[in-house]
């Protein structure tokens, strides 16, 4: 892209999406950022940047001292996130962050103040913004085709228990809410502009003791509209990715491929029977399916004009270090989503609803 400035990018914690962002990037030609070099604390994975070309820095220091390089990603191990953030920022470079941005929301605060201080850009990657079946169903409520929404039920689930290493040791910011629900909590707060008002939760530690490896979570916004979010790794039957209940209609989403069905009323009157209706669920009036003439059915399926990678999320980075526009994904938002999940564990541990105003 002739005029656009080449970022040079250094990677700290070069793992497992730290390679799948860089290979994305490769494969989708992106040329605003060109990776220089990384480091990591593992031998191998320095290793695995030399064998791709890049330099493998012998520390964070030596890294964060070359010149050249403007821009960082932070993609370690989630306790680490916060004190290298600081790091990058008070070395002068921007930084981007992996998600959960840090473990705890005061840790947030501490490094939101190192950026305002030193001037540095601060975001992170809350990459699932842009993903296909959240957009359709969000396209879907906002355009009102099943009216005012009530209930929105998003889940994410696999039947392949915990995957083994970090992720299931709690001081290295392990369970599945830092996992799945710092994006599945980012895309309420991101789709709904009310305050949360409450949050209760329920976690589940199947495999190991010391994280939760399934949670239920319900979030009461201000309006009163209700958002569920359940994460588990003991599914080996799935619920829909999303459920929607509305005033007028029901959405469904079946899947990441977006597959999925809105059914919606034709007309607002209830027709009801005057007698008791004999169904399988036996003699109801309340549970007698609906006359079908009352109702339509509208297919979804995954929009086709979503760009959904890190490169969306890199150019609203790199915007906004170039001053182009403001931070799309703010480090202001990812506070708001560390404060639901700390209300959650509070609500999980003293088994109680917890009363908020995030
Ligand atoms: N945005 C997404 O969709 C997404 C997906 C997966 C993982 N992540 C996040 O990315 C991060 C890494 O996850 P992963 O799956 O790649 O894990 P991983 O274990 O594959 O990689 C982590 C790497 O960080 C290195 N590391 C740890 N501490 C370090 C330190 N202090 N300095 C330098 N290197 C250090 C480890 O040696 C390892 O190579 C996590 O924060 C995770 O939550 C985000």
């Amino acid at each position: 892209m002739v005029g656009v400035k080449t970022h040079k990018l250094g990677i700290i914690g070069f793992g497992g999406i730290a390679r799948w962002h860089i290979d994305t990037m490769k494969d989708a030609g992106y040329d605003r950022v060109e990776l220089k070099g990384v480091f990591d604390l593992a031998e191998s994975a320095l290793q695995a940047a030399r064998d791709r070309g890049f330099i493998a820095y012998p520390s964070q220091e030596a890294l964060l001292a070359d010149p050249e390089i403007d821009v960082v990603m932070v993609a370690t191990t989630n306790e680490a996130h916060k004190s290298i953030c600081m790091d990058v920022m008070r070395a002068g470079k921007h930084v981007i962050s992996e998600k959960p941005v840090t473990v705890t929301s005061a840790e947030l605060e501490e490094a939101m103040a190192v950026s305002k201080e030193t001037g540095m850009v601060y975001t992170v990657d809350q990459n699932r913004r842009t993903n296909r079946d959240f957009i359709v169903m969000k396209r879907s409520v906002e355009a009102g085709l099943i009216g005012k929404p009530l209930v929105i039920e998003s889940r994410v689930e696999g039947s392949r228990g915990m995957p083994k290493g970090w992720r299931t040791i709690k001081r290295l910011g392990g369970g599945m809410m830092l996992d799945w629900g710092v994006h599945l909590i980012d895309q309420f707060l991101y789709m709904i502009p009310e305050k949360v008002t409450q949050v209760y939760c329920k976690m589940l530690s199947v495999q190991y003791p010391e994280v939760e490896d399934n949670f239920h979570l319900m979030m009461t916004f201000e309006s009163g509209l209700i958002g569920i979010i359940e994460v588990g790794t003991n599914h080996f039957i799935t619920h829909p990715r999303w459920y929607v209940m509305g005033e007028q209609g029901t959405l469904q989403v079946d899947n990441w491929n977006c597959d999925g069905r809105i059914v919606r009323a034709t007309t607002t009157e209830n027709e009801w029977d005057e007698e008791i209706i004999y169904t399988m669920a036996g003699p109801t009036k309340t549970m007698a399916p609906r006359n079908k003439k009352s109702t339509e059915t509208i297919a979804l399926s995954a929009p086709t004009d979503v760009v959904d990678d890190i490169t969306v999320v890199f150019d609203q980075f790199l915007d906004a270090v170039e001053g182009k526009a403001p931070l799309t994904i703010k480090p202001e938002e990812a506070l708001r989503t560390m404060k639901v999940m700390e209300a959650a564990f509070v609500s999980a541990e003293e088994k109680r609803s917890v009363n908020v105003e995030i």
